[in-house]
């Protein structure tokens, strides 16, 4: 089973970018862990900044699932809502932040209509619970 963490722009520093928020973790460290976890999933992890690499990420795409956190892209791209509806591979929209106890533009997400699930608000830990949810859906 192939399932992939796609993560967009500025997640990148996590770990350093605003802690308060984003924690204290680098992405790095916490797929390593999710990896160890789970010896038999084969987690393939991909970060872009640019929206059109993203898009073409999702269009290549061959996993089982697709694990997206776009961040702010979430708010503002119909075009990656678009490669989302076109494409077979099921997404869940991940946020690490509780987007509507934040500001209001962040409480729009022209992805989630196309998302199979959106789980936001528990730190890294959402990424686990989206990975949760694709071991049991595609083990049945
Ligand atoms: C985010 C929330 C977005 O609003 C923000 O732009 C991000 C990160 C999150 O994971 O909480 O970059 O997607």
């Amino acid at each position: 089973m192939q399932i992939e963490i796609i993560n967009g722009p500025n997640l990148n520093l996590l770990g350093t970018r605003q802690p308060e928020i984003y924690g204290h973790h680098t992405f790095e460290d916490y797929i390593l862990r999710l990896k160890n976890e789970h010896p038999l999933i084969n987690l393939v992890y991909y970060q872009s900044n640019i929206e059109g690499e993203l898009i073409d990420r999702l269009q290549q795409c061959e996993a089982n699932g697709i694990i997206l956190n776009a961040g702010a892209y979430t708010h503002t791209s119909i075009a990656i809502a678009d490669a989302i509806a076109t494409i077979s591979v099921p997404v869940i929209e991940v946020h690490i932040s509780n987007v509507w106890k934040r500001e209001s533009f962040r409480h729009h997400s022209f992805l989630s209509p196309y998302c199979a699930g959106v789980i936001a608000g528990f730190g890294l830990e959402s990424y686990r619970l989206a990975l949760l949810y694709f071991l049991q859906k595609l083990s049945q």
